[in-house]
């Protein structure tokens, strides 16, 4: 009986808490416990909007086991034969290579390039430089812009033919850390660059920035504003329905310089591909005075501690392993050399000290026409470095590193061999572009020798003969 009631009188006492629960009192608690945290959640909400760099965690890669066996089977084809290069991953198959050939607008000097002397079947793709950026605009002067048009033009002989115009370029950056700082500047930007490509026929935009968050001054979250600039470019590209147009980027080789200043998988994300600049590996400086290769394909002998990472080989594996696909990889290869002065004539190897630039070319920098004619002057026959596939010339106090044709084919079949997107150039400018160099009495005279050979190993339909 008594639990009868006692069950009763329980249920009672609930009802009675039942109806507490909703009086004024715990009503009142009820808001004052849970108003905060709504109020806590909107703010948070805000806060998550505008840091754009919650919305952008640091990218985190997890490398595919298809490309973990790649990398064993690299090191397997390494460690057989030396010189065997050609120990292609038979995974994927990139059946048409890209030519990328950056252009340099013409100087007054008489024998630059004029646009109507490249030959458009010779490239894939054209990208003409540099503009600046103005007014966080795309800018070309006038008569840059008719240089631009003539070389659009050339696509009337060949329609495959891609022409990009370039912005930037080595030691112009300004324009770059005031127009990605805040979206209202890159929509400025993106406007211009839209209504360029439409306005002069071109195929797409280059960004050639030397480089992201190298000075981290102001803008600290420099990387990730260029990371937000390609995603709005290729948010506007998707918009576009008639004019659909190409992103590419001009990357730096260094893997310190990766890391310091790109987001590499959402630059894998947003661009069509990218060219990664695998040259300037070594040149004179005071704080490098001795002689090296300009653009070494493995590392060799006498590379020591971080020298050995310094190679086309280390670059862009390093690229693959931070996140971007071979498919987008253009391996960067020059036409030009680098020059040095010899501190003692007689020590005249790699790492051997210098104590300048050498005469031949400017600045240190040297064509390959000039190469040519420094050869033949001379009567020299150039050393040619066997680990890291290049050659070097020297004569009294001079030191050259240049490429070319056999030290491009050894390039060349890398890119084919081991399936990357393709080549990038630069430049054809520094190319012989009119055919001047005759080294070998019994080989006829062609324009662009070194871009045309480069060719012919990526295209087994073409032959510069
Ligand atoms: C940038 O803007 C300023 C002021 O509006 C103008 O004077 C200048 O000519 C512009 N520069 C270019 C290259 O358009
Ligand atoms: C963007 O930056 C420019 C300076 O480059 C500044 O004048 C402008 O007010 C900024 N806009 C916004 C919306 O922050
Ligand atoms: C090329 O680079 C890969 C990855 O860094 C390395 O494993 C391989 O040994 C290198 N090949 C040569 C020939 O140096
Ligand atoms: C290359 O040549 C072969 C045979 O000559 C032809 O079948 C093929 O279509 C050509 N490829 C290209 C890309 O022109």
């Amino acid at each position: 009986m008594t639990d009868v009631y006692s069950g009763h009188s329980q249920f009672v006492l609930l009802t009675d808490n039942r109806r507490r629960w909703f009086d004024g009192r715990t009503l009142f608690l009820l808001i004052v416990v849970t108003v905060p945290i709504i109020i806590f959640c909107g703010i948070y909400t805000i806060i998550l909007k505008g840091n754009e760099a919650l919305l952008y965690p640091k990218s985190y890669v997890e490398v595919p086991s298809l490309l973990k066996h790649r990398a064993k089977s690299y090191s397997d084809a390494r460690s057989s034969k030396y010189f065997d290069i050609h120990a292609p991953p038979s995974v994927h198959e990139v059946k048409d290579f890209k030519l990328v050939c950056y252009y340099n607008f013409p100087t007054d000097d008489f024998n630059t390039l004029q646009p109507q002397d490249i030959d458009p079947f010779l490239c894939t793709h054209i990208l003409v430089g540099f503009a600046s950026i103005a007014n966080h605009s795309i800018n070309l002067a006038e008569n840059e812009l008719q240089i631009l048009s003539m070389v659009a033009s050339l696509k009337t002989f060949n329609s495959d033919l891609k022409v990009l115009v370039s912005v930037g370029g080595a030691g112009d950056d300004t324009g770059f850390s005031d127009m990605v700082v805040n979206h209202t500047n890159r929509k400025t930007f993106i406007h211009s660059v839209v209504n360029l490509v439409k306005k002069h026929k071109v195929d797409g935009v280059d960004l050639d920035w030397e480089f992201p968050n190298e000075i981290p001054h102001h803008d600290k979250n420099q990387k990730l504003h260029f990371v937000q600039l390609l995603e709005e470019i290729r948010a506007t590209i998707n918009k576009q329905t008639r004019h659909k147009f190409l992103l590419t980027v001009a990357v730096a080789a260094p893997a310190v310089i990766v890391d310091n200043s790109y987001d590499v998988v959402y630059l894998n994300e947003f661009t069509d591909f990218i060219s990664v600049m695998t040259y300037d590996f070594h040149f004179f400086s005071k704080v490098t005075p001795f002689t090296g290769l300009n653009s070494p394909l493995f590392e060799s002998q006498d590379d020591k501690g971080y020298f050995r990472s310094l190679n086309i080989n280390y670059t862009v594996h390093y690229w693959v392993s931070r996140g971007m696909s071979r498919a987008k990889i253009m391996v960067g290869l020059p036409t030009y050399g680098h020059t040095f002065r010899l501190t003692n004539s007689h020590n005249r190897g790699l790492y051997a000290p210098a104590r300048g630039v050498g005469k031949l070319g400017s600045l240190g920098f040297v064509d390959y026409t000039q190469v040519c004619k420094f050869l033949d002057l001379n009567q020299i026959s150039p050393v040619f470095d066997l680990d890291s596939k290049s050659p070097y010339a020297t004569k009294g106090s001079e030191w050259v590193s240049f490429d070319n044709e056999q030290s491009l084919s050894f390039k060349a079949e890398f890119v084919r061999d081991y399936q990357f997107g393709g080549a990038m150039v630069y430049s054809l400018n520094a190319d012989d572009h009119m055919g001047a160099c005759k080294l070998d009495p019994n080989v006829q005279n062609k324009p662009f020798p070194l871009v045309g050979k480069i060719r012919e190993i990526l295209d087994k339909n073409y032959s510069i003969y």
